[in-house]
């Protein structure tokens, strides 16, 4: 099976336009499921638009690890918190292709706009479930354009026949939302 594209690292400037806050904004979108002291993933975080947010909520006691195939992605997320407090919070992570590759459990996984990247995604949701704390949870969010809703669904049951059970997520503009947690 060939490989899913891949959002390129020259994208990354319209990830970060100033105009995503204010129909995606990070804090009220993750507000409910992210608090202080957490450990996070983010999970093809990009150059970061919702690890740094996602910071800032785990607060000093809590941690981010930012994990992305690319690291040009990671390169341009280290350049945003060189010399900031955040930098000891968010720990940046190169995953491979088919593996993430961490070693300990999180609270929190956010995947926004990237499982649709993901070709093999049954081994994924595999290794989400054993990287998930057992009351942890995950948000998926997916755009609309490059995502059907019968994509939207052939994931989520990847994800179910993973052990993960996905209930709807919340409303975020644009987009497809699930939330996963372990059954
Ligand atoms: C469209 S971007 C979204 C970035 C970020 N989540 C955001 O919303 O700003 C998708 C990201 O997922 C990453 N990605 C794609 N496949 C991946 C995989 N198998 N493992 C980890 N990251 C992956 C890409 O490198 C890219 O940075």
């Amino acid at each position: 099976m060939g490989k899913n594209h891949v959002c390129p690292v020259e994208m990354a400037g319209s990830l970060d336009n100033r105009f995503r806050r204010w129909f995606q904004d990070p804090q009220k979108i993750l507000r409910p499921y992210v608090n202080k002291g957490m450990t996070v993933l983010d999970i093809g975080c990009g150059s970061g638009f919702f690890s740094l947010d996602m910071a800032h909520m785990v607060g000093k006691s809590g941690r981010v690890i930012a994990s992305d195939l690319q690291e040009g992605m990671l390169r341009k997320l280290q350049n945003k918190i060189m010399g900031t407090e955040l930098e000891e919070r968010i720990i940046l992570h190169k995953c491979e292709y088919d593996k993430i590759g961490i070693s300990e459990q999180v609270d929190f996984i956010l995947a926004f706009y990237m499982v649709h990247e993901i070709s093999h995604k049954g081994i994924f949701f595999k290794e989400i479930e054993s990287i998930l704390k057992a009351n942890g949870s995950m948000l998926i969010v997916e755009p609309p354009m490059h995502v059907s809703k019968k994509a939207f669904n052939r994931a989520l049951e990847k994800a179910r026949a993973a052990g993960l059970i996905a209930i709807e997520g919340p409303k975020v503009l644009f987009s497809k939302t699930a939330i996963l947690k372990k059954s």
